[in-house]
């Protein structure tokens, strides 16, 4: 993981990139999941090592799967639901901006828990609920909001991009006390989170540009970790 002097969000998918290809690479998973990777995977174009036996792409839209091409095996789960039924383990799981959109957080822990195999890992890429545009997520209805992401971030609706998926920011934390805290009796044995500070949402707004971004420096250079705006959350069965 990159360790600059702060930790601003212009690095944080790299680094949750890095995280993830070093994982594979020295831990050697053989069986991996991602969430929600059906537009576009974690591991990118890469060649997958021979060690790696599965990998699988599992959503809660069937019409999100249909994208998926035969080489991967796919899983349709609400990752926030019931997963009682799934009887496969993953020695990985990973997700890039998922968790944000599971209405109870410590559900969704519960259930990677469940569907992790024992020295399993599970790395997510979040948004953190505290940062000012998140937080307007939140407590703003999605119509209006969605309407706000279009005129700021319009590459995000160009056809290639997601788009805007409801999300609720349940346990999207970006301090490891917390988290801790919040999942001691999941049952994990290890969890460490990596917060990342700034956004790019303000770029456009002249004023509150600079403010935001000053805040978010003086909070990144004390660790004020509830004005993080992403977090890489690592759990460990
Ligand atoms: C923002 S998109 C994923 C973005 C993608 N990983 C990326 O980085 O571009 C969120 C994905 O999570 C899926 N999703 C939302 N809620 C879910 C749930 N409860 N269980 C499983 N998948 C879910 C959505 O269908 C969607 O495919």
């Amino acid at each position: 993981m990159v360790q600059s002097e702060i930790r601003w969000h212009t690095d944080c998918r790299q680094d949750y990139l890095d995280t993830v290809w070093n994982i594979i690479t020295d831990e050697k998973p053989a069986r991996i999941m991602e969430i929600g990777g059906t537009t576009s995977r974690s591991t990118g174009d890469k060649t997958l090592p021979d060690h790696v036996t599965s990998f699988t792409i599992s959503d809660i839209s069937a019409e999100e799967l249909s994208h998926v091409s035969d080489e991967f095996d796919t899983l349709q789960i609400n990752a926030c639901g019931d997963v009682s039924h799934v009887d496969q383990r993953f020695d990985l799981i990973m997700s890039k901006f998922c968790g944000e959109h599971m209405p109870d957080g410590k559900q969704f822990h519960k259930n990677m828990h469940h569907l992790l195999a024992d020295g399993g890992v599970a790395v997510h890429l979040v948004p953190t609920i505290f940062a000012s545009p998140f937080l307007i997520n939140w407590l703003f209805p999605e119509q209006l909001t969605r309407k706000a992401v279009q005129l700021l971030q319009p590459r995000r609706f160009d056809g290639q991009n997601t788009g805007k998926f409801p999300a609720y920011y349940s346990l999207c934390r970006g301090s490891t006390p917390y988290m801790r805290k919040a999942l001691a009796d999941v049952g994990f044995s290890s969890i460490e989170v990596h917060e990342y500070y700034g956004h790019h949402y303000y770029d456009k707004i002249f004023g509150l540009r600079q403010l935001d971004n000053g805040l978010a420096r003086l909070c990144a250079r004390h660790e004020w970790a509830v004005y993080s705006s992403y977090a890489i959350i690592i759990t460990r069965k």
